[in-house]
């Protein structure tokens, strides 16, 4: 039987970028994937077909709501959702078929089927067991649904049902407003569907710098979805092919039912680990089901690491990819370093909403001194004549060292733009410095400089 360096369980970003990095650095790799095509969720029924939808039904509003203005005449095109599903599979398709090339080019062994470990140092997958030096679990996560909902992927889905649904509903439910329910909410409700969109919190988007998430709601309340906020779901119950939704509004406890033809529930994952034998071989968990793992993303148990959503921090694609490289790089004896204080998140609603960093809630909350330097794309030319004037950059420094701290940007390529601070934080840069970078013009990041200049003698364009 096969031995190998190091076996990686999972084809996600974290396990798919581990193996590859692995073998960059002269290992023997082999990745175990139970799955059809590799990728894990993110390329199969997550960020990637999700993208696609996005961006086909932002085309959409597009042509209804900015064609004419722009002199392109004539009728808004109408929706092939067989066809729209179908670019989203050759989308994710060119993706995971890209994987396995790599794997090849590589020369990473993929073990098909579902692995399990019956002993450090071994993985079985089906009737077969292998000798790994090193073992890299990164199986990912699952949804976490609440108790008292049954989801057959049909009525009442996950994000995985609802990149599936057979038609676009007239009424889609959205339960939680986080990232998962606004980016689905999004694609229905430019489809036509009426989304409401239900919310424990008092607030969208938790953890989000209060001032964007109450401009994000604006933003998408403008777009067509309706939201419930401070109100507990209790439960759904489906009948003649719809599904009636229980909750409760926190702050009366007055009880509420709402009734649609499709219920998206997005409360939030939990870390996959289901068959892997963690329980016999004795390897320790959080609270919350996470694998514990120190520095090196090492668990307790010699030889086996975890990395991704299966650990704790933010379940976010890059962030596993990052820890994917860096444990491929412990394991050769190097020292990387993550740095978790600059790990950006992107919302891919329209328009976009970015952030990287400290928010003014969680300054004030140490009680640290602060500034904020923002501009509005409003003052940018670029955005202006591409009808994406709404929204702004928002930048927070330290008030003596005028060091960036955190970023936030709701507008027209937010998830593209915050890199630049990004790197600018990694090399732990002061506003100043991006303000005094020249900024081609026109371009969306000249609003990045101007919200570095507001940080100092002042922006310029308002
Ligand atoms: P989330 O944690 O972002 O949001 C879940 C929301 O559900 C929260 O606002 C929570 O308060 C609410 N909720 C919980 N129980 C509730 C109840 N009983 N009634 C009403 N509301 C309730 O989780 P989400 O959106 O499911 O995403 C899961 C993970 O996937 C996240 O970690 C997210 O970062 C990641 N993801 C990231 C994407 C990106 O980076 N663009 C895209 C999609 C997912």
């Amino acid at each position: 039987m096969s031995s190998y360096d190091v076996i990686v369980i999972g084809a996600g970003p974290g396990g798919y970028v581990s193996a590859i990095r692995c073998a960059q650095l002269g290992m023997k790799v082999a990745v175990v994937e139970g799955r059809e095509t590799l990728g894990g969720t993110c390329l199969n029924v997550g960020c990637i077909p999700s993208k696609a939808l996005l961006h086909a039904t932002h085309m959409l509003h597009e042509a209804e709501h900015n064609f004419a203005e722009m002199g392109l005449k004539g009728k808004a095109p109408s929706v092939d959702w067989k066809q729209m599903i179908s670019y989203k599979e050759k989308t994710v398709g060119q993706n995971t078929g890209g994987i396995e090339f790599l794997f090849k080019k590589n020369k990473i062994d993929w073990l098909k089927g579902w692995g399990s470990i019956p002993e450090a140092g071994k993985v079985k997958v089906g009737d077969d067991v292998y000798d790994a030096k090193n073992i890299i679990i990164a199986s990912g996560s699952e949804a976490s649904v609440l108790p008292g909902i049954e989801v057959d992927e049909k009525t009442v889905v996950t994000s995985t049902g609802a990149l599936t649904l057979p038609k676009v509903p007239k009424s889609l439910v959205v339960i939680g407003a986080g990232v998962i329910g606004l980016e689905l909410g999004s694609v229905y409700a430019r489809l036509g569907a009426e989304v409401t969109v239900i919310e424990y919190l008092d607030a969208i988007t938790p953890g989000m710098d209060a001032e964007i998430a109450r401009q994000f709601q604006k933003m998408l309340t403008k777009q067509g979805l309706k939201f419930t906020l401070g109100a507990a779901v209790q439960g759904v119950e489906v009948k003649n092919n719809k599904a009636t939704v229980s909750y409760v509004v926190r702050k009366d406890e007055s009880e509420h039912t709402i009734t649609a033809d499709t219920v998206l529930v997005a409360t939030g994952r939990k870390p996959y680990t289901t068959g892997l034998g963690l329980d016999a071989l004795g390897v320790a968990l959080t609270e919350r089901g996470q694998i514990k793992t120190d520095a090196s993303y090492a668990t307790n148990v010699p030889g086996i690491y975890a990395i991704g959503d299966t650990i704790e921090g933010p379940m976010l694609a890059h962030k596993a990819e990052d820890e994917g490289m860096a444990v491929a790089e412990v394991i050769a004896g190097q020292k990387p370093h993550v740095n978790y204080g600059v790990i950006p998140g992107v919302i891919y609603t329209h328009p976009e909403v970015s952030n990287v960093g400290e928010t003014e809630e969680t300054l004030k909350a140490a009680g640290r001194a602060y500034k904020v330097g923002k501009f509005p794309f409003l003052g940018n030319a670029r955005a202006k004549a591409n009808f994406a004037g709404d929204g702004f950059v928002k930048l927070l420094v330290d008030a003596q060292t005028d060091r960036i701290l955190g970023a936030h940007i709701i507008g027209p390529m937010a998830g593209d733009l915050i890199h630049e601070i990004c790197v600018a934080m990694e090399f732990g840069a002061a506003a100043e410095d991006i303000a005094r970078t020249c900024h081609a013009h026109p371009t969306y990041s000249e609003a990045v400089r101007e919200a570095a200049l507001a940080c100092g003698d002042g922006a310029i364009h308002v």
